[in-house]
């Protein structure tokens, strides 16, 4: 199956390598688009021979407009489907609804505990003992849709904010490419905020 998907990013980009990586996402990256250049996700999808845009948020005056720059980029490339990989920007509600349902988030933790940019270091001054990756749809709220795929990861005594999100993302790495797989694969079936993951026929399992 040909899918179109961009892998939208702001930092390291070890999500967007794991996409990469995967021998049924990778061929499906038709783009990488970063919030800023510079950043170690460019100089991987580059790597990897994927074009790689930048579209700089301090270069546009507000979201709408910053907003709009990304979905040319996407009409662009003719783009279905939308993995953001570590991208710290709010994307505008015009966009998010052009692409509904069709945009997926990596996030460190089990929400609805800890959403927002800092998860992993509040889970650890909560005291939270168990920890973990989910991917969800995104919707017009931060960190807010849809969860199609959770993991826990449990929170060790000696843990610092380092070495626990490098142990949440090393399940994002296994969830994230299983989970655009299933949403590109027509698999994830929504009601309200549950998703039912349907097996290869089309039918509940
Ligand atoms: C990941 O933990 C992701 O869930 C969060 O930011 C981190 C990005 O890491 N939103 P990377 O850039 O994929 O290495």
């Amino acid at each position: 199956m040909a899918a179109h998907v961009a892998v939208l990013v702001s930092g390291s980009g070890t999500n967007l390598q794991s996409l990469l990586d995967h021998p049924v996402t990778g061929p499906w990256i038709a783009v990488v688009v970063a919030d800023r250049p510079g950043i170690a996700a460019l100089d991987r999808a580059r790597a990897a021979g994927v074009p790689a845009v930048v579209v700089d948020w301090s270069e546009h005056p507000d979201r709408e407009a910053f907003g709009r720059a990304i979905h040319e980029v996407l009409l662009e490339h003719s783009i279905e489907y939308v993995a953001l990989a570590g991208f710290m920007r709010i994307l505008p509600g015009e966009l998010v609804r052009s692409f509904e349902g069709r945009i997926l988030n990596t996030h460190p933790a089990l929400l609805p505990s800890f959403p927002g940019a800092h998860s992993v270091r509040e889970t650890l001054a909560w005291g939270a003992k168990v920890s973990g990756a989910t991917v969800h749809l995104v919707d017009d709220q931060v960190d807010h849709g849809p969860i199609v795929l959770q993991e826990a990861v449990a929170v060790e005594a000696e843990d610092d904010e380092e070495s626990l999100h490098r142990r949440i993302k090393e399940t994002e790495h296994r969830l994230y490419p299983e989970a655009l797989r299933l949403l590109v694969e027509g698999r994830l079936k929504v009601e309200g905020r549950r998703v039912h993951v349907l097996d290869g026929n089309g039918d509940p399992p």
